[in-house]
């Protein structure tokens, strides 16, 4: 059996070569979100099954820009930006899609953001989802957006509590 494995990268040493999928605008924003990994603004995840580089992710601590009602009552000092866990980016392999690793990185995800509220001050986990992810994070219990950016891309908030 291949072992599979989570871990943190240390971003100055990553060469991963091609990690396709499916979705260039993620994939060019994931070699951003390298570079801000190597300045050390980011979290970087890297999941592996053997050797091959099968999934990624970023975090980073943030703030949610949101007049929504909801968000509103828990930041009440501050209405407009609430303290959140950011997900810049996650991406699963072409090939190893649908086959329920997104959806288990994303209960890593939200168990350590959910277990780190106290120690962070963070009130959300945020992120934003794509047309052909929205489905994916309506699933998993994310709250959206009303407003629809010219990529079709929207924000997405969970509550932590
Ligand atoms: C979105 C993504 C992270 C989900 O990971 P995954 O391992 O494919 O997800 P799971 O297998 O746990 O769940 C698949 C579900 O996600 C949805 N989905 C979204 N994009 C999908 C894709 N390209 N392939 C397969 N399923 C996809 C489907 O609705 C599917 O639902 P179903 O099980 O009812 O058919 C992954 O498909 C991916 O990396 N897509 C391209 C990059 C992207 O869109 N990232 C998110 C925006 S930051």
């Amino acid at each position: 059996m291949i072992e599979e494995t989570l871990a943190l990268a240390a971003p100055h040493d990553v060469q991963w070569g091609p990690f396709v999928c499916g979705d260039p605008q993620i994939e060019a924003k994931l070699q951003e979100e390298v570079r801000a990994a190597q300045r050390g603004l980011r979290a970087l995840y890297e999941m592996r099954s053997g050797a091959e580089l099968i999934a990624v992710f970023t975090l980073h601590v943030g703030t949610l820009q949101a007049g929504h009602g909801v968000l509103a009552a828990l930041s009440p000092e501050a209405p407009l930006s609430i303290p959140s866990l950011h997900l810049p980016v996650i991406a699963v392999r072409t090939g190893h899609q649908g086959t329920g690793l997104g959806t288990r990185l994303m209960d890593f995800i939200m168990t350590l953001a959910r277990n780190q509220a106290p120690n962070l001050g963070i009130k959300t986990l945020s992120l934003e989802s794509t047309p052909t992810s929205d489905a994916f994070y309506t699933r998993l219990g994310f709250e959206r957006s009303s407003q629809i950016w010219s990529d079709g891309s929207r924000a997405r908030w969970l509550v932590l509590r």
